[in-house]
């Protein structure tokens, strides 16, 4: 990764040489665990990706770093570039993160539906943040950020929606990292989709190692686009904006589990107590769509899900503040 040279300390008198310099943050973004969970009584077994041990806790870590890495090594940002991007949150804290380190402006558009705790992270690392009104989920936002910058040149696109470098950092590093953890036996891999990079990319590494791997995508009952539904209100932030994203078109999915936005919460609350797992609604519904695969699966079955990010960017969302019938249920596997 070539990010900035800084000549190295010279006591033996030799020629200089430069080495690249890599913020140390940075270093920190993916090779991210995977652990095995049982779940009693349901008496099944499942794989999980921490991606919320990233540094900003999500794994739109890893997006941010491709993605800025690319603009830098192809001269695509300017010392008086501004990065724009349309984010649900994630993405936003991660390019905030990401650069910072690098000494790069970002700006965020986010719909003024996303939690309050990201909103303070995007600017807690000194990134500017527009929100916006919508009733047409990340269409309005991208649109937006279109706009600015045809009428301003210094913002730059990162474009998370459509690049096709989303997918390819997936299939590079997380699809591969899990392979390598697995020792390439995945039977299924599950995720739910907001730009659709997690799905494509793993999925293409993962058919190139088993043609037979199952790809099942999660999405939220209440807005199963895929089954063919109208996008609607749901509480799984992070997915399913409102369309079904460009990088998903001819992506074969084997199937599709839709989860309601209380089972989502439902078990991210048991995530934590029962496995001292601190995450948000959507890592809670790629479990509840993972356990229902592994139950229709042969027992030995590897399934593997990712656990997209950490809980306290939901302090002031349903997610800690249920109504009480949601939080006494059981979750509906
Ligand atoms: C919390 C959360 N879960 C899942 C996803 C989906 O990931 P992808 O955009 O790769 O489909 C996102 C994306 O922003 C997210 O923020």
């Amino acid at each position: 990764m070539q990010i900035l040279s800084r000549p190295l300390a010279n006591p033996t008198g030799r020629r200089r040489v430069s080495r690249p310099i890599v913020p140390p943050v940075l270093r920190l973004i993916g090779r991210t665990p995977l652990v095995t969970l049982h779940f009693q009584p349901e008496n099944l077994k499942i794989h999980a990706k921490v991606e919320f041990t990233n540094p900003s806790g999500s794994i739109k870590d890893r997006l941010a770093l491709h993605l800025l890495t690319h603009a830098r090594e192809n001269g695509l940002l300017q010392p008086d570039s501004v990065i724009l991007e349309c984010s649900s949150g994630n993405t936003g804290i991660s390019l905030a993160m990401v650069g910072a380190a690098l000494g790069h402006r970002v700006k965020i558009l986010m719909s003024d539906t996303a939690s309050v705790e990201r909103r303070h992270l995007i600017t807690h690392f000194g990134a500017e943040l527009h929100l916006f009104k919508t009733t047409r989920g990340y269409v309005t936002g991208i649109e937006l950020a279109e706009k600015m910058a045809a009428e301003d040149p210094r913002y730059f696109l990162t474009r998370q929606f459509a690049n096709p470098l989303n997918a390819e950092d997936h299939e590079l590093h997380t699809g591969r990292e899990i392979l390598a953890q697995t020792r390439g036996r995945v039977d299924a891999f599950v995720s739910g989709y907001g730009t659709g990079g997690t799905l494509h990319g793993v999925s293409l590494a993962l058919r190139a190692a088993n043609p037979d791997v199952q790809i099942v995508a999660m999405e939220p009952a209440e807005a199963a686009m895929l089954s063919g539904e109208m996008p609607c209100c749901h509480s799984i932030e992070g997915v399913a904006g409102g369309f079904v994203p460009p990088l998903l078109h001819g992506v074969k999915i084997d199937a599709r589990e839709p989860v309601r936005s209380a089972d989502a919460s439902a078990m991210a609350r048991r995530l934590a107590r029962e496995f001292g797992l601190c995450v948000g609604p959507s890592s809670g519904a790629n479990v509840v769509a993972a356990l229902r695969t592994a139950a229709r699966l042969p027992r030995n079955a590897n399934v593997v899900t990712i656990l997209c990010d950490r809980a306290d960017r939901y302090c002031s969302t349903r997610l800690f503040n249920p109504p009480t019938a949601e939080f006494e249920s059981r979750t509906d596997l």
